[in-house]
């Protein structure tokens, strides 16, 4: 008797035990962070938690007495019905996914769902959810503008590639007749009339320069420049092109030097376009360094990849100026007048550059100079 009764107070004793405990993870169920969801297999749900009942804007007594069906949007119906079934069936069903839900409101919400591989008692399954509508929406907007951008962009490119093709022939057309006069002779022209020539002649060969850099520039961006790549002595290049601007060096008072001595060194590039590259880095090393400076050219292998290195002690750049440098139309306003050029120099370089996979880059210091470099592969693999 005595035993018992002992075993009674016992046996209420985990009774209530395991109701607070029951309590705890109702709590646990109700309150977390995720939407849960358990559902039989005919998709009626035997319990839903609120982060569920918020998601969807149902109160509790209503989306108890809908099933699944009814609350998934015609987009996820057919796909979503499926995995539930082959939950149930054992077979093959999509552990996590994307599904799109209809709200109380019709509003569609993307909810991420996993769908736990535990079988609840009773044959139950556990579906856990996440919104994330603004995620999907934002990404899909990202992507929408992202498009819209590179079609942009594109018409960009077509529109400037034909202004540039149409600019080409009149520009030239009134440099060749300037540059004509001037030639026949000039000496019938009066001094102002002779002033006039030279400025419409001047005014005409930057023109003509800026059209042939816009136009390459754009070539270089539809990806419509032919390159050919191939393993070759980059000292040959360097050479040649060393030798053509030497006598403009000197003639601005320029100490300019090729070291070190090197007979070859090998890299994998496009012959043209690389000349063109370092014709304009020495042009610009000639242009921005005062007499009585000084410029070296410089090749070193480093691992995988040549460097080709320009350095001048001329003017140097800025340090805001540095970042935008290689942007198209990038000039420093200095106080000796307007820069000539056209400032698409640079830009054209690191598009040939890039094109090879090689990098540029900068290291300047005003009144001190600069050394841009540029690196190449040695081989295309
Ligand atoms: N070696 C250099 N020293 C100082 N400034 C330079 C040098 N190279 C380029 N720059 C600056 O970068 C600008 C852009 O160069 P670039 O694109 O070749 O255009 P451009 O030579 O037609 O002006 C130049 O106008 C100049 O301000
Ligand atoms: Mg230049």
């Amino acid at each position: 008797m005595k035993n018992k009764k002992i075993l009674v107070v016992d046996e209420r004793e985990s009774l209530v035990l395991l109701e607070q405990k029951a309590r705890v993870f109702e709590t646990l169920f109700e309150h977390a962070p995720e939407g849960l969801m358990v559902l039989n297999v005919r998709g009626e749900p035997l319990y839903i938690n609120r982060r569920v009942l918020e998601m969807l804007g149902y109160s509790r007594e209503e989306a108890l007495n809908l099933t699944l069906a009814d609350l998934l949007a015609e987009e996820s119906f057919q796909d979503a019905m499926e995995s539930h079934m082959n939950f149930f069936l054992g077979r093959d069903y999509r552990k996590k996914r994307d599904v799109i839900f209809r709200a109380k409101s019709g509003e569609k919400r993307i909810v991420s769902l996993s769908v736990s591989d535990y079988r609840l008692q009773g044959d139950y399954a556990i579906l856990s959810f996440a919104d994330v509508t603004e995620e999907r929406m934002s990404l899909q907007q990202l992507k929408e503008a992202n498009e819209r951008l590179q079609g942009l962009d594109h018409l960009k490119s077509e529109y400037i590639n034909t202004a540039t093709h149409e600019l080409r022939i009149p520009v030239t057309v009134i440099y060749s007749y300037c540059s004509l006069i001037k030639e026949i002779g000039d000496e019938n022209l009066t001094e102002e009339q002779r002033q006039y020539l030279n400025a419409a002649l001047e005014s005409s060969e930057r023109l003509t320069e800026l059209v042939n850099d816009m136009l390459d520039l754009s070539k270089l961006d539809a990806g419509k420049e032919e390159m050919n790549f191939e393993e070759n002595n980059i000292m040959e290049p360097i050479r040649e092109v060393y030798t053509v601007l030497a006598p403009f060096a000197s003639r601005n008072g320029l100490d300019m030097s090729l070291e070190p001595f090197q007979e070859s060194v090998f890299a994998c590039f496009d012959n043209a376009h690389i000349r063109c590259v370092l014709t304009n880095l020495i042009g610009n090393a000639i242009k921005f360094t005062p007499r009585g400076g000084k410029i070296g050219v410089s090749v070193a292998r480093d691992g995988d990849e040549v460097h080709v290195s320009v350095t001048d002690t001329g003017e140097g750049i800025p340090e805001h100026y540095v970042p935008r440098i290689f942007d198209e139309f990038c000039q420093v306003k200095s106080d000796n007048g307007s820069p000539k050029g056209t400032g698409l120099g640079l830009a054209i370089c690191k598009r040939i550059v890039n094109a090879h996979r090689g990098k540029m880059w900068v290291v300047s210091a005003p009144r001190k100079g600069s050394r841009f470099t540029f690196s190449l592969p040695v081989s295309r693999d």
